[in-house]
């Protein structure tokens, strides 16, 4: 039943009130001051508040600042003399949902508060989303025990409550995207908007305008004006992914913005003041980047004010039995299934993997398992095909710089490492690289490299 809070003191006019708003089937509770008022709010939670304006003590418009801001804000309806409807406008400014004129009239009464309740329950709904959804990137849904994951998790609590930039530096899938979320939905920022952009994956011609925005006329095709993400994200988080790709020219707009708390859009002449968080991520080895002159060292020492390292999966596999339960808890349920472990051969080739693509490629191996599961439990065949290069049998580490790589330098690179562990016999050699015979002495053909055989078969050929 919807709760409402009368305040007036004369008591003829609140026992009216309550006695009308009973009759149409509201809980009213009555104060004869603003004082005692207040102390109802905190203890009701009312959803609407009538309140006079006038009253000895506190005035209705001070009521409306003294409500707490640890709760719902009631709805709050002014009652006012006619000569004073200016002082009932600046109420409603001050975020009072509308005024009565006194003398009072049953009929408009009841339909304001009716407005009133239904305004208050639109809003309860909001919150209650709101709250559902935030609840999906709450701290304690970053599943992690290990020295590593409490670490980072350390340095999460402790910048989640400010505005401070923050730099999240790991391999690929190892949660940056996740985390950035959890400090914005976490912080006092949370209801303003969380933005995150890829700054590898936006054309270089694209990212000034997406960014930044601009005004009709500042280039061909600027028919409009576009308001830039800095500006759409105002007092929200602005999280820039792969910020190491950034260009060269976009790192010095970007650092103006850091330091000066503006923006311009293109073309336009006036600056706009910004309050944007910047929570930005890299799988690159920054300072490398620096040294290597292809990162502003000044932007960068603007974003690692706070440095986030998140260590990669295969250096902290005390988390992975962890992850396996939360991932089949979380596909359980998105698929209807029932899976309720994996057989302990599973567990130890996922511990022994190496995982190169971290938690998001255990997730996508989890999530494929608990889909294609006859039993109620994961099966080593459940998971074998997806574990590829399995440790077992001999992994190597190969990094592809930026400059990519040329192939067939490395394919003749692995050749003559095989055939100089192998003493030259290209049948061992072909083993050792787990092909045939055949398909190997095709590459030593191709890049004319010489074995054993080869000089045993040309003293055949010459026979
Ligand atoms: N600690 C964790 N607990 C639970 N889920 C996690 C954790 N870390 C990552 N994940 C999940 O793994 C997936 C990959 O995470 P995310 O996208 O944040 O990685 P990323 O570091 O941004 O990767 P990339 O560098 O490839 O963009 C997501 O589905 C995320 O929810
Ligand atoms: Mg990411």
């Amino acid at each position: 039943m919807p709760v409402i809070i009368v305040i007036d003191d004369e008591h003829r006019q609140r026992d009216i009130l309550q006695t009308i708003l009973q009759d149409e089937g509201y809980e009213v509770h009555t104060a004869p001051s603003a004082e005692e008022g207040i102390k109802l709010i905190k203890t009701l939670n009312p959803d609407v508040v009538i309140t006079d304006l006038k009253m000895g003590g506190m005035s209705g418009m001070q009521l409306i600042d003294a409500i707490p801001d640890n709760i719902v804000k009631p709805a709050i309806i002014i009652m006012t003399a006619y000569g004073t409807i200016s002082s009932a406008v600046e109420a409603m400014k001050k975020g009072a949902f509308d005024y009565l004129t006194k003398p009072l009239e049953k009929d408009s009464i009841v339909l304001t508060v009716k407005n009133a309740i239904e305004r208050m329950s639109l809003l309860k709904e909001n919150i209650r989303l709101q709250d559902a959804l935030f609840g999906k990137f709450k701290i304690e849904g970053i599943v992690g025990e290990s020295k590593g994951m409490k670490a980072v998790m350390e340095v999460v609590k402790k910048v989640t409550p400010t505005s401070v930039t923050v730099l999240i530096q790991g391999e690929s899938g190892t949660g940056k995207e996740l985390i950035a979320r959890a400090i914005h939905y976490n912080s006092p920022r949370r209801t303003c908007p969380f933005t995150a952009i890829n700054c590898a994956a936006i054309p270089e011609n694209l990212i000034e305008s997406e960014l930044f925005g601009y005004e009709p006329g500042a280039f061909t095709g600027a028919t409009h004006r576009k308001i830039g993400i800095f500006e759409s994200t105002d007092r929200g988080t602005l999280f820039l992914d792969e910020i190491g790709d950034l260009p060269p020219l976009m790192q010095t707009k970007i650092l103006r913005v850091l330091q000066d708390k503006e923006v311009r859009r293109i073309g336009g002449k006036e600056s706009i003041k910004v309050d944007v968080r910047i929570i930005a991520a890299t799988n690159k080895d920054l300072e490398k980047e620096v040294l290597k002159g292809s990162f502003r060292e000044d932007l960068y020492y603007r974003l690692k004010v706070v440095t986030v390292n998140i260590p990669p999966l295969r250096d902290r596999k005390e988390d992975i039995p962890l992850l396996v339960r939360f991932f089949i808890d979380k596909y359980n349920n998105e698929f209807g299934k029932r899976i309720k472990g994996v057989s302990s051969s599973s567990i130890k080739a996922l511990m022994d993997y190496h995982w190169p693509g971290n938690i998001r490629q255990l997730e996508s191996v989890i999530e494929r398992a608990v889909l294609m599961s006859d039993t109620d439990i994961i099966n080593l065949d459940d998971i074998k095909s997806e574990l590829r290069f399995p440790l077992e049998k001999g992994f190597i580490d190969i990094s592809i710089p930026d400059e990519g790589i040329n192939f067939e330098e490395l394919e003749r690179e692995l050749i003559k490492k095989a055939m100089a562990k192998a003493n030259n016999v290209a049948a061992k050699a072909a083993r050792l690289l787990g092909m045939s015979y055949k398909t190997f002495w095709y590459r030593l053909e191709k890049f004319n490299i010489s074995s054993k055989e080869d000089i045993i078969s040309s003293k055949k050929d010459k026979n």
